[in-house]
C-alpha cells in the first residue's frame, strides 16, 4: 500500500520518525511531503527515513491513502485544498490533529472518507511525552489501515477474548499458559478496522493494545474474572470470538502466604487440589439469545476430530482449530495455521498466514454471517 505522509510542523513532529518506522514495518511505501515549504531544510531526513523522494504539496505522488501527521485544526488553506483534491480523487484521508477538534468522532465518521484519531500521549524518542501529539504510532497505523478497509461491521458490537488467564496458587506462584495475546489482538484489530465497536477482554498480554476510539480493553487475570467481564457485556455484542487460552483448572484455594516446601500438603510429593473453572464459551453457547459465536481450539493431536467435538459441545457457529505443536502455529508466534469448522458442516483449511491475515479471514466469515 502507498501512504502519502503529509508531515506537519509544530508539536508532535518529533514523533514522526517513530510513526514512519511503524508504517514501514507494515511493509507500506511511505511517500513524504511537507505541509509547509519552510520545513524544506529537513528534506533529506524525511526522504531518508521513508526511503522515498520528498514530493510536493502541489503535485503529490499517487497514493492509496493520505496521512496528515501532525496537522493543525482547522487545516491551513494549502492543506485544506490538498485534502479536498484527495477526497475528490477518492483517496481516504487520516488526520492526526495537534489539538482536540470539536469534530473528533467515535469509531468512524458516518459516511466520511477519512479518520481522525483521538487524543493519547505518545512517548517521544529520547524520553518525555508530547502532550499534543494525539496517538501512538501503532494506533495511527491501525487508523490508516481502517481508512482503506470496507466497514462491513460498522456499528456492530464484537467481543474478543485474548491471552492467557492466570490462576494464583499463593502470593508468588500461579498456573497459566503460553498464550501471548497476539492472535486475540489481531482479531480485535481486524474487527475494529471494519468499524465494529470492539470489547477486548484479556488476560496479561505480552503485547500492547493500541489506544483507539471504539476499542475498549478490559484487563482481567483469572478465568473467573474473564467469565464475569464477558457476561457483563455480552448483551451488547453481535458477535463473540473467544480466543483466550482460559485455564481449565484453578487451585481450590489461594494460600494467603507463600506455601513452604516443608509444610506443603503431600510432603515430598506435594498435592495441589484443583477445581474446574467456568467454561465461558459453553456458557455463551447456552444463552437463549446469544451473539454469533466463534470458538478456538488449541489441539495437539486429532485436531479436526477434537475441534468438531468442541464446536458441537460448546454450541459455536464457527470454530477455529489450530495445531499448537506445529512450528510457526499456535502460541507466541506471529503466524498461525487455522482450519475453520462451521456449524453447517463446512471445513475451510487456511494456509499458514500472519495472525493478522488469519484474523481477517475469520472476520470475513463473521461479517458475511451477520449480513445474511
Ligand atoms: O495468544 P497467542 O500466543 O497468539 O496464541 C494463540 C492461541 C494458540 C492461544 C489461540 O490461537 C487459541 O488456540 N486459543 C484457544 C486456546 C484454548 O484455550 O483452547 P481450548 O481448546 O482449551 O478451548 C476451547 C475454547 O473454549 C476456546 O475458545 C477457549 O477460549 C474456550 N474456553 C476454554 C476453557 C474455559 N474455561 N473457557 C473457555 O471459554
Amino acid at each position: 500500500m502507498r501512504v502519502l505522509l503529509v508531515i506537519g510542523a509544530g508539536p508532535g513532529q518529533g514523533a514522526v520518525p517513530s510513526l514512519i518506522a511503524a508504517l514501514r514495518r507494515r511493509e507500506w511505501a511511505v511517500l513524504p511531503i511537507l505541509s509547509s515549504p519552510a520545513e524544506a531544510s529537513c528534506a533529506d531526513l524525511w526522504s531518508g527515513l521513508c526511503a522515498a523522494p520528498l514530493g510536493s504539496l502541489d503535485a503529490p505522488p499517487a497514493a492509496d491513502v493520505a496521512l496528515l501527521a501532525p496537522c493543525a485544526v482547522p487545516l491551513p488553506p494549502a492543506l485544506a485544498g490538498l485534502v479536498s483534491r484527495l477526497r475528490v480523487a477518492g483517496v481516504p484521508v487520516v488526520s492526526v490533529p495537534t489539538a482536540p477538534s470539536p469534530a473528533l468522532p467515535g469509531p468512524r465518521p458516518a459516511g466520511a472518507a477519512g479518520w481522525e484519531v483521538v487524543p493519547a500521549a505518545l512517548p517521544l524518542l529520547g524520553g518525555g511525552v508530547a502532550p499534543l501529539w494525539l496517538a501512538g504510532p501503532e494506533a495511527v497505523g491501525e487508523a490508516v489501515a481502517a481508512a482503506v478497509t470496507r466497514p462491513d461491521l460498522a456499528g456492530k458490537g464484537v467481543l474478543v477474548t485474548a491471552g492467557p488467564t492466570v490462576e494464583d496458587i499463593d502470593p508468588v506462584r500461579f498456573l497459566s499458559n503460553r498464550s501471548s495475546g497476539l492472535m486475540g489482538l489481531a482479531l480485535a484489530l481486524s474487527a475494529w478496522r471494519r468499524g465494529a465497536a470492539v470489547t477486548l477482554v484479556h488476560g496479561p498480554l505480552q503485547v500492547a493494545v493500541p489506544a483507539l476510539p471504539g476499542l475498549a480493553a478490559v484487563p482481567v487475570r483469572s478465568a473467573a474474572q474473564m467469565h464475569r467481564a464477558v457476561m457483563e457485556c455480552v448483551d451488547a455484542q453481535a458477535a463473540a470470538i473467544l480466543c483466550a487460552a482460559v485455564a481449565d483448572f484453578a487451585p481450590r484455594q489461594v494460600a494467603e502466604q507463600k506455601i513452604k516446601k516443608t509444610t506443603a500438603a503431600g510432603g515430598d510429593e506435594p498435592i495441589l487440589p484443583l477445581r474446574r473453572t467456568p467454561d465461558i464459551l459453553a456458557a455463551l453457547g447456552a444463552l437463549p439469545r446469544r451473539p454469533y459465536l466463534v470458538g478456538f481450539a488449541a489441539e495437539t493431536e486429532h485436531v479436526q476430530a477434537h475441534a468438531l467435538d468442541k464446536l458441537r459441545r460448546k454450541g459455536c457457529d464457527l470454530l477455529c482449530a489450530n495445531d499448537v505443536t506445529e512450528p510457526g502455529s499456535g502460541f507466541a508466534v506471529t503466524t498461525n495455521r487455522i482450519t475453520i469448522l462451521s456449524r453447517d458442516g463446512s471445513i475451510t483449511p487456511l494456509p499458514l498466514l500472519s495472525k493478522s491475515a488469519a484474523a481477517d479471514r475469520i472476520l470475513d466469515r463473521v461479517a458475511a454471517a451477520l449480513a445474511s
